[in-house]
């Protein structure tokens, strides 16, 4: 195959493994889009003794940097994860003059700056679609589709693991650790499940999400970001009573002065909304612009098979661009906005608490929340006497007057528990 394409596979795991089995099942229909054949020369492990059902075990190596660096790779597919040796190899790619194929949310919220200036300067491309939301086509949409618009918030559930596990607790009362153990095991949580059930994940998402919407380098750092590890049966009570579901949620929003704000957290969706109905390991996210007005972009977040179809969506794109000698669009990053910290977004809020059970304490509560400028919207009891409970929805508050009103509110003499605080979708 002398004019074919070579494209090298780093990791075979969930992705890679069904990234390699579409490369190899469709060759015929992927030359005939392309228009010069692309063949898989390599197939690096850590493990080459494990069995790979479908794979030449010539194709096998554990030495990927070799592989990278062997010469000759066109296209070099990234499928290891987390940030090293997978940067290393990134970089050493590209270095070769290979354009690079990623699903590694964790490395290019962490440092994607330094492997877009490199694929610059090397004149390669570097996509990155797999990263975001599993098989949605976001990635593309932000890019390109949309980069004639502005763009003021993309809203969404970006992690097909922690939607799942909130879905089974709540309609099954299924145990946390047993829904999680499925979700590994279909191949929705990362290698290690933490980044999944503590928001790193759908953070990194959001941090890409974030800096392509509004042209602006945004970090994880700059994420502010709660799991669901905290979320307890009576949570997901709470939410229903209030008549929602509790997703996790990342908001990536412009204020009117054009600063950024981002954040990943658990937070309650009232029924009606579409996020509420996101179903199992789908992920789904809304965009709101200031011409096209609201789009909504949902499907499955996560899994093997979906994961490869946005790999192949890129393979082939960046194929084509190197048939025809050209690259697709770089990093956009003029704009340097302004990142808030926690406490800047606005959002509405429920707040649940036990209290005395007398005259004059809802008065002492409510005055508690005019104080710091939290309007209250409902407010509801359950129990009475030792088990008073009030729960309180407020309007659209800043995070930091709530923040303040629960700290003067945990001082009250009436209020006789922790008080539990949870952000809800909507106006
Ligand atoms: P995985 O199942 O853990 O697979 C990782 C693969 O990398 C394995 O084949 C492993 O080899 C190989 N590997 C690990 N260290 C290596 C090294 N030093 N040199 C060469 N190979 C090495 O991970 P995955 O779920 O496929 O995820 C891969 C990437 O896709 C990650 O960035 C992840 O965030 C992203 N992603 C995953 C999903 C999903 O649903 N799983 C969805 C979207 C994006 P062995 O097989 O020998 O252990
Ligand atoms: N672990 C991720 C998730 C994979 O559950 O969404 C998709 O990025």
């Amino acid at each position: 195959m002398d004019n074919s394409l070579k494209v090298a596979l780093l990791g075979c795991g969930t992705v890679g493994s069904q990234v390699a089995r579409v490369l190899l099942e469709n060759q015929r229909v992927l030359q005939a889009r392309v228009g010069r054949p692309l063949e898989l020369v390599g197939v690096a492990v850590r493990d080459a003794a494990k069995p790979r059902a479908g794979i030449d075990p010539a194709l096998l190596t554990t030495d990927a940097e070799a592989l990278v660096r062997g010469g000759g790779v066109d296209i070099v597919i990234e499928l290891i994860g987390g940030v090293e040796p997978a940067r290393s190899l990134i970089l050493a790619a590209i270095e070769s003059g290979a354009s690079v194929v990623t699903a590694n949310k964790a490395l290019l919220a962490c440092d994607g700056p330094t492997i877009y200036e490199a694929a610059q300067a090397g004149g390669v491309d570097v996509y990155f679609e797999a990263a975001v939301a599993g098989a949605i086509p976001i990635i593309r949409p932000l890019r390109e589709s949309l980069v004639g618009d502005q763009i003021t918030s993309v809203v969404g559930i970006v992690n097909g693991t922690t939607n799942y596990i909130l879905e089974r607790m709540a309609n099954e009362g299924a145990d946390y650790t047993d829904v999680l153990a499925d979700a590994q095991r279909l191949g929705y949580a990362e290698a290690d499940p933490t980044a999944d059930v503590e928001g790193f994940d759908a953070a990194s998402k959001a941090a890409i999400l974030s800096s392509l919407a509004f042209h602006t380098r945004v970090t994880l750092e700059d994420v502010s970001r709660e799991g669901i590890t905290g979320i307890t049966a009576e949570d997901i009570a709470a939410a229903k009573e209030m008549g929602c579901v509790i997703k996790l949620l990342a908001r990536c929003s412009v204020g009117e002065d054009r600063s950024v704000s981002v954040g990943v957290h658990p937070t309650m969706v009232p029924l009606g909304h579409p996020l509420a109905g996101i179903p199992g390991a789908f992920n789904a996210v809304f965009i709101e612009s200031r011409y096209a007005g609201r789009l909504m972009f949902m499907g499955p977040g996560a899994g093997g098979s979906p994961t490869a179809s946005a790999v192949m969506g890129d393979v082939v794109t960046a194929a084509r661009n190197r048939a025809r000698g050209t690259v697709g669009p770089g990093e956009s990053a003029y704009s340097h906005r302004k990142i808030n910290p926690e406490g800047a977004e606005r959002s509405r809020f429920y707040t649940a608490m036990i209290v005395e059970d007398r005259p004059g304490v809802l008065a002492e509560v409510a005055a508690t929340f005019a104080r710091h400028d939290v309007s209250i919207q409902a407010v509801r009891q359950d129990g009475q006497g030792e088990d008073a409970k009030l729960g309180i929805m407020t309007h659209v508050a800043a995070h930091a007057d709530l923040s303040a009103a629960l700290a003067e509110l945990a001082s009250l003499g009436a209020v006789k528990s922790k008080i539990a605080m949870m952000r809800v979708e909507g106006d």
